[in-house]
């Protein structure tokens, strides 16, 4: 469908490469860049129109000795219903079509397979309709725990998103879109890849020190394939010993790895390794105490759920509570994975079966 009759001309145009970068990675993106470089070719025209008459009157009417001042004339009826009903028709058109794709872009066809994304404090979380978050992790700049999230090519895919905490946007530049997410409620849009391949994700919404390490890559393998991945990736999730488990929800569903280090490296939360049953002093002056399974077990529960119930000294209460992300049993699962972490785990323990936990205290 091409929205105007300039369209191909302007695909190719040297200033659309300029602008644009990559070609758009849809039909809708590519509308949509056409929509914008006719707006764009019309502005221009009348910026160079006016500013060009208007200088030349300035130079040709100035004041001069000798030249006595001229009346200014002024009303002209037809004059002046011409100028404001023209231009208001080119008006209503650019609205017109800018509106109408952004219909399109916002109202997924029925058959969309349906993504679930949850922005928050700097991660996106991305579950599938059969409830498996994507595991792969990949390094975009500053973020090494950038998620790749698959979507099938030649079938709609629609994005059904909300925030935990604050305004995040969800924008893929190859599709030409972006649209905010937001605490409380679903905001949604779909697309529609042609091709396999990469293409970037990031927050386009200020959210804070890590936004902009808010990426991802969106990726678009054959359908088939697609399917057979997220199968895979399902019947995994039932068969991970507890630390598997653990390891896995930090990574995809909570997304805890963006703060909170594995190797001891300083981060915007503690580091995990070697945290658990070690003594942590707290910024209300109490602790938890070295070697007490039970205190530890309880203090990162409830961490997750209710982060600024204990703060540890030397950081900031920013973190996002996680209360109702994860099932009483994926709880379990992170405190057993952030205790194999740690050199104070008790022996034997680790790695975790599905024995009870806590042998002594
Ligand atoms: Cu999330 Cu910026």
């Amino acid at each position: 469908m091409n929205t105007c009759a300039l369209t191909l001309a302007q695909q190719t145009s040297w200033l659309t490469k300029k602008i644009f970068g990559a070609p758009g990675a849809s039909e809708l993106a590519r509308d949509s860049d056409s929509i914008f470089m006719w707006i764009f070719y019309f502005s221009l025209f009348w910026f160079i129109l006016l500013m060009g008459l208007m200088i030349y009157w300035v130079i040709k009417y100035r004041r001069r000795p000798g030249v006595p001042i001229q009346r200014t004339p002024h009303h002209n009826t037809n004059l002046e219903l011409a100028w404001t009903i023209l231009p208001s028709l080119f008006l209503g058109y650019m609205f017109y079509i800018g509106f109408q794709g952004y219909i399109k872009q916002v109202i997924a066809p029925t058959n969309a397979e349906m993504i679930d994304v949850r922005g928050s404090k700097w991660m996106w979380t991305i579950t599938y309709a059969n409830g498996v978050n994507p595991p792969e992790m990949t390094e975009i700049g500053g973020n090494p725990q950038a998620p790749i999230i698959y979507i099938p090519v030649g079938r709609p895919v629609q994005f059904r998103m909300t925030s935990s905490d604050v305004l995040h946007s969800f924008w893929i530049p190859d599709f030409r879109f972006k649209q905010d997410l937001m605490p409380n409620r679903y905001s949604s849009f779909w697309i529609e890849a042609e091709a396999p391949g990469d293409h970037y994700l990031f927050c386009a919404e200020y959210c804070g020190d890590k936004h902009s390490e808010m990426s991802a890559i969106i990726r678009a393998i054959p359908a088939d394939e697609y399917d057979a991945l997220l199968q895979k990736w399902f019947d995994d999730s039932g068969n991970l010993t507890p630390v598997e488990a653990g390891k896995r929800l930090v990574e995809s569903k909570g997304g805890c790895i963006a703060c909170h280090s594995l190797t001891g490296a300083p981060g915007i939360g503690p580091t995990w390794l070697n945290a658990w049953g070690y003594e942590v002093p707290l910024t209300d002056g109490t602790t938890i105490p070295a070697d007490d399974p039970d205190a530890w077990d309880n203090y990162i529960r409830e961490s997750i759920i209710n982060p600024a119930a204990k703060i540890r000294s030397g950081f900031a209460p920013v973190m996002t509570p996680f209360a109702g992300v994860f099932s009483e049993e994926e709880l379990d699962s992170i405190v057993e994975y952030i205790k194999s972490l740690s050199d104070k785990a008790p022996a034997g323990e680790i790695p975790a079966d599905d024995s009870p936990e806590q042998p002594e205290s």
